[in-house]
């Protein structure tokens, strides 16, 4: 193994489906829930994204009935960049897999360009199956109306503050305005009741989220929150203990490389993490 794979160990499960099962049945013994997430990024010829929906699909059938189905995917390994049609139609076809086993596919979020296009299609499927939810992005401006939209609908929402960098005009960019965002919207899908994600390290909003939750009298059956694999493994127990609802976001597969890099540039903690194991390990 590689000193880079070594490293990435600490925030991806694995090569293969069977290491992700390993980390989602050590994180059910412990009452945890999990999302998997087979790796890979934007696809850009039909065969490719076609042989990316068929692991999927692979992956969803794989999960062991004691572990939930539950699986994230990326749009643009879906084909997004290639043809509206052609993702819509893999999609599809996943989430129809996943509820023939009584699994839940959640649609990630990608950068800005995409934005328009993931709600797009996930408002396509999400006509005619319960078992479909989508990511909103608290740092894009735009999102307080995605929000509403979804509310409206029912729809469920995993809320995080945006992994991409994204220009000004369209995004806030100081974490103040960031959280202050992110508290907003927290708030209006506790209300709007459909089971909302509450992804997020953050303990401001983590604490936030527990106290609204509490001051609209919602049980912690109401809602989840989410975190990744790697990240503060200590809370997701107390949280657990406490009687919330965790569930860790766990990635595995060879193409990890793109989600190691985006994890190091969102925190430099993660980046002392890599450099002392490299230094001293
Ligand atoms: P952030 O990194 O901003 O840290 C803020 C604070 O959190 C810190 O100051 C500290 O207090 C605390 N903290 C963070 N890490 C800690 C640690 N290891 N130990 C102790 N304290 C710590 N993004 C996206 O664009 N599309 C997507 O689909 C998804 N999906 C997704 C799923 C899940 C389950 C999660 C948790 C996140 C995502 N994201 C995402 C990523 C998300 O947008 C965001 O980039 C990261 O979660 C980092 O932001 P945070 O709010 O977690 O904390």
């Amino acid at each position: 193994m590689g000193v880079l794979t070594f490293l990435a160990r600490r925030f991806v499960a694995g090569e293969t489906a069977d290491a992700a099962m390993g980390v989602g049945r050590r994180l059910a013994a412990e009452g945890i829930r999990a999302t998997f997430d087979l790796l890979g990024e934007n696809t850009h010829d039909e065969r490719t994204a076609r042989r990316s929906a068929e692991a999927v699909a692979a992956l969803i059938r794989a999960i062991p009935p004691e572990l939930e189905r539950n699986v994230s995917i990326k749009l643009t390994q879906m084909g997004l960049d290639v043809s509206r049609d052609l993702c819509l139609e893999l999609t599809r076809g996943l989430v129809q897999t996943a509820r023939e086993v009584s699994g839940f596919i959640r649609i990630d979020m990608e950068g800005s360009p995409f934005t328009q296009a993931t709600l797009d299609v996930f408002r396509a499927v999400r006509r005619d199956y319960d078992n479909v939810g989508i990511v909103l992005q608290a740092s894009l401006r735009r999102t307080e109306n995605d929000v509403a939209e979804c509310v409206a609908r029912g729809d469920r929402v995993r809320l995080c503050k945006g992994a991409y960098k994204e220009p000004a005009a369209i995004a806030w960019t100081r974490m103040d305005e960031i959280r202050e965002v992110y508290r907003r919207l927290t708030r209006r899908l506790l209300e709007g009741g459909a089971y909302p994600a509450i992804a997020t390290h953050d303990e401001s909003l983590i604490r936030h989220a527990l106290d609204t939750a509490r001051e609209l009298g919602l049980g912690p059956e109401r809602f989840e929150l989410q975190m990744l694999y790697g990240l503060r493994p200590r809370r997701w127990r107390e949280l657990v203990r406490d009687g919330f609802r965790v569930r860790i976001y766990v990635p595995y597969g060879t193409h990890w490389i793109p989600y190691f890099y985006r994890r190091l540039r969102e925190r430099k903690e993660n980046v002392t993490f890599v450099l002392r194991n490299l230094l001293h390990g």
